[in-house]
C-alpha cells in the first residue's frame, strides 16, 4: 500500500467514524480534540512507516489473507457496557462513566494489542520478552556498529510504539487487558504469530533488514486491529450490543 493510498484511507476513516458516533454532543471540544489526536496518531504512524520503507529496500513481508479474514471477527463482535466497566476497573457509577470508560478502554486495548504484538515478535525472533509496561518511550538515536541483533531490535522497537498516549497506564492494568484480549479476542495474538511465521521461518539468519521488515510487518498487523478496537469503543456500538450467552 503506497503513501497516497494510506492517506486516503486515513481520511476515509476520519469521515466515516466521526459523525457515526451517537454522542449527544458530537461537537464538544473534548471530543473533537480526541478525534483529532486519534487521526494524528494513525497519520503519523503511516507517514513514519512509509518514510522508513522508502529510505531502504522495500519489504515484501505481508499479512496473509486468511489473517485479514479472521480479524473480521473483531468487527462482527461487540462489548457490552458491563464488560467495558469491568475492563476499565471503573466502579464510579456517575453520569460521565460511559464516556470516561470508553475513552480509557480505547487506549488500554490498543496498548495491550501493542504488547501482544511485541511479545510474539520477540518470541519468534528468539529475544527476551518485553519489560514491564511504562509510558516512557525514549528513543535511542544511535546503535553502535558492534551492537548485537537483539540490541538493534531493542533500539528500534520503541519507534514502532504508539507515542500519543493520553492516559498514564500501569503495568498491572495493561497485563490485565492483555488477559482480557487473549480470552475475548484470541484472534489478535494469532494474527501476529501467523503473520510473523508466514514471512520468516527462522531458518534464514536474522540480520538488521529482517528486524526492520518484521517491525514494519508488526505495524501492518497493528493497523488492521487498531481501527477495529476504535470501533469496539464507540458509544453506538455498545448501545446495540446484547450480552453474549457463551461468556
Ligand atoms: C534502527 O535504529 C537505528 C538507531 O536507533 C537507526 O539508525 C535505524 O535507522 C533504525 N532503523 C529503522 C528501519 O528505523
Ligand atoms: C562494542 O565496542 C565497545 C568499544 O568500542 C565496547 O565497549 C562494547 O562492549 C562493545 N559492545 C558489544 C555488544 O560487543
Ligand atoms: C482495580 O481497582 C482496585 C481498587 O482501586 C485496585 O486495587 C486494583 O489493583 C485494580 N486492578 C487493576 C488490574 O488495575
Amino acid at each position: 500500500v503506497n503513501m497516497k493510498t494510506k492517506l486516503i484511507i486515513c481520511c476515509l476513516f476520519f469521515f466515516i467514524f466521526s459523525p457515526a458516533d451517537g454522542d449527544s454532543n458530537p461537537f464538544s471540544l473534548d471530543k473533537t480534540a480526541d478525534l483529532f489526536s486519534s487521526f494524528m496518531s494513525i497519520f503519523s504512524r503511516s507517514f513514519q512507516k512509509s518514510a522508513r520503507i522508502l529510505s531502504r529496500d522495500r519489504s515484501n513481508f505481508e499479512v496473509p489473507d486468511v489473517v485479514m479474514e479472521e480479524l473480521e471477527k473483531i468487527s462482527e463482535s461487540c462489548l457490552t457496557f458491563e464488560e467495558h466497566k469491568k475492563l476499565a476497573n471503573d466502579t464510579e457509577n456517575d453520569a460521565d462513566q460511559l464516556y470516561r470508560v470508553l475513552h480509557f478502554n480505547e487506549e488500554l486495548l490498543k496498548t495491550a494489542t501493542e504488547i501482544i504484538g511485541f511479545t510474539e515478535l520477540r518470541a519468534v525472533l528468539g529475544f527476551s520478552p518485553p519489560k514491564p509496561w511504562t509510558n516512557s518511550n525514549e528513543i535511542k538515536s544511535r546503535v553502535p556498529a558492534n551492537a548485537t541483533i537483539e540490541q538493534y531490535y531493542n533500539a528500534n522497537e520503541s519507534r514502532h510504539r504508539n507515542r500519543i498516549l493520553r492516559y498514564s497506564l500501569e503495568d498491572k492494568q495493561v497485563s490485565s487487558a492483555v488477559k482480557f484480549l487473549d480470552k475475548r479476542f484470541p484472534v489478535i495474538r494469532d494474527a501476529y504469530t501467523k503473520s510473523y511465521k508466514h514471512n520468516w521461518d527462522g531458518k534464514k539468519k536474522i540480520d538488521r533488514k529482517i528486524v526492520d521488515d518484521m517491525l514494519d510487518l508488526y505495524d501492518t498487523v497493528y493497523d488492521s486491529i487498531d481501527f477495529r478496537i476504535y470501533d469496539l469503543t464507540r458509544r453506538s456500538k455498545i448501545e446495540e450490543c446484547k450480552p453474549k450467552k457463551d461468556t
